[in-house]
């Protein structure tokens, strides 16, 4: 599990912004707020490294120590996430270069390119030092692997990275003549004959070749990762046994974090739903749910959160009285053995002085405070839960290249995945079931139900896997767009969903002979079946081969054409009956929600609530029930015979009777 014995709560901890002078005061208050973790470092470099090999770790140690006299254990960062202006100075070719060329400048913070040779010089240099100092300090209950990686400088296209990447590609393809298959470079005239002539995609004049932006895609996490490993094996070098993690963000574009989750000892994630949202909690649910997914099921760390307003939005409106706590029992209901904040103390100085923090300009008597100081006494009273795990019997399946596929240039309709996806994931949160996202090739034998959104790239045997869900007695739900491209993102024919024969046209009993994209506020309805209303975004004309019509297209371009199948499996063979579904529009909510009750229905799976409740959660962890109302009105909720009153923003948990 995650190792805590109890919910962990605390905050990144940037005492170099402060006079010593309020450093007791700050344990002290941490104390008062029943703060047991502080996350120290994370931007320290400079005051750790002021010169090129000038340490100066006195100020930590003093910290350090202090925190352990508190009691207060210590989430020790590598503090390697801002590199010191020197080394801006002295390796200038460090600094990260956008795609239109622009070099980005020293000032701000992340300001390296992942591929950099000397900052990855100076940061291992840096976390040697720190790893070897620190690593058997009493306070130190975890260590964090730099920042955010990526969260602003994912992809750089300086030189060092345009060399990295030729060398990923060549590790990949072994021979130019097989990029050039993989590629497609026939295409345009854009052969190479060697791969010194291959590089970063950077801007060009009309659309680039779409495996090369892919491979940049992967080779970009990779790079990053390598990063992270690197920090992360030299810190087991000095330190067995405590756990090493980096904060991921959620549902981030930009890195492939099936692929990261591996080389963490515990997933940790930060998050900040936007409070002037009302449907912020579908995308907060859900990102819990995938952090549970990405450790496979174990808990995890809610590492950064804010406790009201944060301050990068347009416009930053703060949590409302009780949003606070309801989204902390959000995360520890989904899985999270770690309620933690961005930040500590309110900044006086710099570009984050008006993001919230537990302890905010106003001081203690302040009702930022005073939520804060309730919910760490709350949560102390819960260690329950610590080290449980949540079972969910549905899967969704999440695949990153789909992502960076599916909102490339030169697509049939532009699209935003996360949001499809979403839309797939909501139908389940309304109804109260569990969800797990999983990886596209991975083994779905644990799930009954398993929804496949828009899963537009992906291998013959992760769309055999996928077809094996009905085949062996459970319910699989394929959207349209899936299976068109297969990893080098070459067009399967013949019907798309993995091309002509292949097990998952079988297993659905049709394939794809025409898309036809909606414009974008444009919705159709579906009649002429069992099931009826509207859908948005998408229309096809499906070839049926071996399956029953649900639904068909009433209007629009494919008028008159399949819109849903059903295809049924092993009925008379003596397995337990499977169900393949494919569903070739994208259903509005009122539409999911009646898709989702024939889904649960076919895979055996009962809901907590009878119909649908937008607004409203409810998740079991633990031998706990949790039921959280993310609207500004009270809401009455009934689960199997019982009821409970829920203030706006309240969230209320009990035991499950057994
Ligand atoms: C991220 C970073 C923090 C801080 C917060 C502000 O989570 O990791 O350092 O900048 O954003 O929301």
């Amino acid at each position: 599990m995650s190792g805590f014995s109890s919910i962990r709560f605390g905050a990144d901890y940037n005492p170099e912004q402060w006079p010593k002078a309020v450093w007791d005061e700050d344990v002290r208050l941490m104390r008062g707020a029943h703060m047991t973790s502080a996350t120290v470092g994370v931007f320290s470099w400079a005051k750790l490294e002021p010169r090129p090999g000038e340490y100066n770790f006195e100020w930590l140690d003093e910290v350090l120590d202090k925190l352990h006299e508190g009691g207060i254990r210590v989430i020790l960062a590598t503090a390697t996430a801002s590199p010191p202006a020197w080394l801006a100075r002295l390796h200038p070719e460090s600094l990260p270069v956008k795609e239109d060329g622009t070099r980005l400048n020293f000032g701000s913070r992340q300001h390296f390119s992942p591929s950099s040779s000397a900052y990855r010089t100076y940061a291992m240099r840096l976390v040697h030092q720190i790893a070897a100092r620190y690593h058997s300090h009493p306070a130190l209950e975890a260590w964090h692997i730099n920042n955010e990686y990526g969260c602003h400088v994912s992809h750089s296209y300086d030189d060092e990275s345009a060399a990295a990447f030729r060398a990923w590609l060549t590790e990949r393809y072994g021979t130019i003549e097989a990029l050039n298959e993989a590629w497609g470079t026939a295409f345009w005239s854009q052969a190479y004959s060697e791969f010194a002539e291959v590089g970063v995609p950077a801007q060009a004049p009309a659309h680039r070749n779409p495996a090369q932006l892919l491979d940049f895609n992967r080779f970009s996490s990779d790079a990053l990762l390598a990063l992270h490993r690197e920090e992360a094996g030299i810190v087991r070098e000095y330190s067995q046994g405590v756990p090493i993690t980096t904060n991921f963000m959620g549902f981030f574009p930009r890195v492939d974090y099936w692929r990261w989750a591996e080389h963490v000892d515990v997933v940790s994630d930060d998050a900040y739903p936007d409070p002037a949202d009302p449907d912020s909690y579908v995308l907060l649910s859900a990102e819990r749910d995938l952090m549970r997914s990405l450790g496979g099921g174990k808990p995890w760390l809610l590492m950064e959160q804010a406790p009201s307003a944060v301050n990068w939005r347009d416009r930053n409106m703060p949590k409302a009285p009780g949003m606070n706590r309801l989204h902390s029992l959000n995360a520890v209901a989904r899985g999270a053995d770690a309620v933690c904040y961005f930040q500590w103390r309110q900044s006086v100085a710099g570009a984050e002085k008006f993001h919230s923090a537990m302890l905010p300009h106003f001081g203690t008597e302040s009702r930022i405070h005073r939520e804060v100081q309730d919910l760490g006494r709350e949560l102390a009273g819960l260690d329950a839960v610590v080290g449980t795990e949540v079972k969910a019997q549905v899967a969704i399946v999440l695949d990153w290249d789909s992502w960076w596929a599916i909102e490339q240039e030169a697509v049939p309709a532009s699209r935003d995945y996360l949001e499809t996806v979403l839309a797939w994931y909501a139908g389940f949160l309304r109804r109260g079931v569990e969800v797990d996202f999983t990886r596209a090739g991975a083994s779905t034998a644990g799930y009954q139900l398993v929804v496949v959104p828009v899963l537009h790239v992906a291998s013959t045997a992760a769309l055999d896997e996928l077809a094996s869900v009905a085949t062996r007695g459970n319910t699989l739900v394929v959207s349209y767009q899936s299976g068109v491209l297969d990893p080098q993102l070459h067009a399967y024919t013949g019907g798309y969903l993995g091309g002509v024969g292949s097990a998952l046209q079988q297993a659905l009993g049709v394939a794809v002979e025409e898309v036809a994209p909606l414009a974008s506020a444009e919705t159709v309805t579906l009649l002429d079946g069992s099931i009826q209303g509207a859908a948005t975004d998408w229309q096809e004309r499906v070839e049926v081969r071996d399956a029953e019509v649900l639904a068909s297209f009433d209007d629009g371009f494919a008028a008159g054409q399949p819109a849903i199948t059903r295809r049924e499996h092993g009925a008379n063979s003596g397995i337990a009956p499977g169900a393949a579904w494919y569903v070739g529009t994208q259903p509005t909510a009122p539409l999911m929600d009646a898709l989702v009750e024939r889904w649960l229905a076919d895979a055996g799976i009962s809901a907590a609530f009878a119909a649908p409740e937008p607004g409203v959660e409810t998740i079991v962890r633990g031998g706990f029930r949790f039921t959280g109302n993310h609207t500004a009105e009270p809401r009455t909720v009934t689960i199997a015979g019982k009821t409970w009153e829920l203030e706006p923003y309240g969230a209320h948990y009990e035991p499950i009777a057994t």
